[in-house]
């Protein structure tokens, strides 16, 4: 009878903890899965390509060529030649690296150059137009990883993305109205009308004949046709046209970067990420790091303790970032002490279940400016157990929105990453210090978080995601939501999230998926919420090794993700 009464008060205690956490009743139902390899990003037709080169037997560094190409066709948004982008990788044999292949600030760019004679900064000069564009860096970092990484010839990595591009893809329907919505910004900017102005309806094909062109010239002549060539001179002509700054010897003296990756324990978990110019290593790892001593499993997906504990880590370690993080060729940061046990622990000491910590107290307050931009991550794991994340941008949706109809491509407007002034909030209203202010040659500092796991020392998941200041916590929630809260990589990548970043003081809520009574006890607790803030927070494309072996990929419903494997 004891046992009996005893196995009733379990049953009803785990019902309890279930009746928190929702997520849990429907024990982890997984997504696509895969016997030998997959490839999960923004559009189908580039999850496709890179699919095939890994069918034909190319590793996964053939696939991220392939994918990022692919996702210059078909995904313009921010899949691109004329931004730039990180990858984190591990091998087969257990080696990890990153490459940094970040856009750049032009040689004449200079400290002041967002301000105006009142030292007003006018953030239009970051975002749009020839002022706003960062010397790109993508055409360089797939010939990076294609000399020390690829197993099969440019050609015929870049031949299925050169057919697409000629033979045209299928516009979504959330790509009509993506693209609808910017037509204006398309004219305005480039003062004619350009391939991607015109009004497409879902289904339509979008044929993009220079930018076959130009891929073909890229496979003929390599990366020098991009940075000398005769598509670097027309790059250079098109800025130069519209007063810009960027010269021939910008794209001269453009170079790719291999990087230590930040490598940082969480419980059994390794988890490898992107070292500066990103932040999202960093902050990542002491974010993780300042949450190890919760039990947040015991709190529960999204409940008020575990959104507490999370906003006031993140709190933490946003704050850090504005002080700390630049480009590490210019600046001195101090990894190790920010990620150090001893510095880490005594982070959290002042704060309390009670009542929210005000960021005010940590340091000063700012008003933000958000746009809903885009940048692209993508995963691959292949047949012999290579893994690849990355994540390319052109910082805004279409970046600059400046197009050269000549090349077929959109240049990036990445030159918002950068503090145009101490204390001032860039569109992502992250606001920076002296370790991120504009120099010439210097990379911005970015957020973008492609990440590895490893759990007991053996591949375990990859995944990344766009979204400006907000990637870093959407990696750090779909990582918790399968290692603490038992979800599928696909449940992972779907559930809802929320975002702090220390300024400005708010916690950012995905819309209609937090109830009122859990907001309601957050605000009594004096954590801000502002519900017309209420937007989409990241759109994660994540991989992880099942038990048995077999993929499991996570396609992020937010977008038009696609996971493929075989
Ligand atoms: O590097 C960064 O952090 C930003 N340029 C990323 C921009 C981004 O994710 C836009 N997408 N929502």
């Amino acid at each position: 009878m004891k046992k009996l009464l005893l196995l009733f008060v379990i049953l009803i205690l785990a019902a309890c903890k279930n009746s928190e956490n929702p997520i849990n009743k429907s024990l982890s139902k997984l997504g696509p899965t895969a016997d030998s390899a997959m490839v999960v990003s923004a559009r189908e037709e580039a999850s496709s390509i890179g699919l095939d080169i890994l069918k034909k037997g190319g590793n996964a560094f053939d696939a991220m060529i392939a994918t990022e190409m692919a996702l210059a066709v078909t995904y313009p948004f921010a899949g691109n030649l004329g931004g730039g982008g990180f990858m984190v990788y591990r091998k087969a044999n257990g080696e990890t690296g990153s490459l940094d292949y970040r856009e750049k600030a032009p040689l004449a760019a200079y400290k002041k150059m967002y301000q105006d004679e009142e030292g007003n900064v006018m953030p239009e000069k970051s975002m749009y137009g020839s002022l706003a564009v960062g010397v790109p860096g993508t055409v360089a970092g797939i010939f990076a990883t294609h000399k020390k990484m690829g197993s099969m010839p440019i050609a015929e990595i870049l031949e299925p993305v050169i057919d697409l591009a000629r033979r045209g893809f299928i516009v979504t329907q959330k790509q009509s109205k993506t693209l609808a919505n910017y037509r204006k910004l398309f004219l305005r900017e480039n003062r004619d009308t350009i391939l991607f102005a015109k009004s497409y309806q879902a289904g339509d094909t979008i044929k993009n004949l220079q930018l076959a062109k130009t891929l073909e010239r890229i496979v003929q002549n390599g990366k020098e046709e991009f940075y000398g060539g005769e598509t670097g001179k027309k790059l250079i002509a098109y800025l130069q046209e519209r007063d810009g700054i960027m010269s021939m010897e910008d794209l001269l003296k453009y170079q790719t970067h291999w990087r230590d990756p930040i490598t940082v324990k969480y419980k059994g978990l390794n988890i490898i990420s992107m070292p500066p110019p990103s932040s999202g290593g960093i902050v990542l790892g002491q974010i993780l790091k300042m949450l190890e001593p919760y039990p947040l499993d015991e709190f529960g997906h999204n409940s008020l303790k575990s959104i507490q504990v999370l906003t006031e880590a993140e709190r933490r370690a946003y704050a850090d970032r504005s002080f700390y993080l630049g480009d590490p060729d210019f600046v001195a940061i101090p990894v190790e002490t920010l990620l150090s046990d001893a510095y880490l622990s005594g982070r959290m000491d002042n704060f309390s279940f009670e009542k929210a910590t005000p960021s005010s107290s940590i340091s000063y307050g700012e008003i933000p400016i958000y746009e809903s931009d885009e940048t692209t991550h993508y995963s691959i794991v292949d047949k012999y157990g290579n893994a690849v994340a990355v994540t390319t941008t052109l910082n805004g949706a279409y970046g600059s929105k400046m197009y050269i109809e000549e090349l077929g491509f959109f240049l990036n407007n990445e030159m918002n990453d950068f503090s145009a002034k101490p204390g001032v909030p860039d569109m992502f209203g992250l606001v920076g210090a002296e370790a991120n202010s504009i120099v010439a040659g210097k990379k911005m500092l970015s957020s973008m978080t492609p990440t590895i796991v490893e759990k007991n020392d053996e591949l375990w998941m990859t995944l990344g995601s766009p979204g400006g200041s907000t990637i870093i916590t959407s990696v750090l929630q779909t990582i918790l939501n399968v290692e603490e809260f038992g979800m599928s990589m696909q449940e992972a990548v779907d559930a809802p999230r929320f975002h702090h970043q220390w300024l400005p003081d708010e916690v950012l809520l995905e819309p209609n998926a937090f109830d009122a009574r859990l907001l309601d006890s957050l605000k009594l607790k004096g954590y801000h919420i502002d519900q017309n803030e209420s937007r989409i927070i990241g759109k994660v494309d994540a991989i992880r090794i099942l038990p048995d072996g077999r993929l499991e990929g996570g396609a992020d419903r937010r977008g038009d993700d696609s996971a493929k494997g075989y």
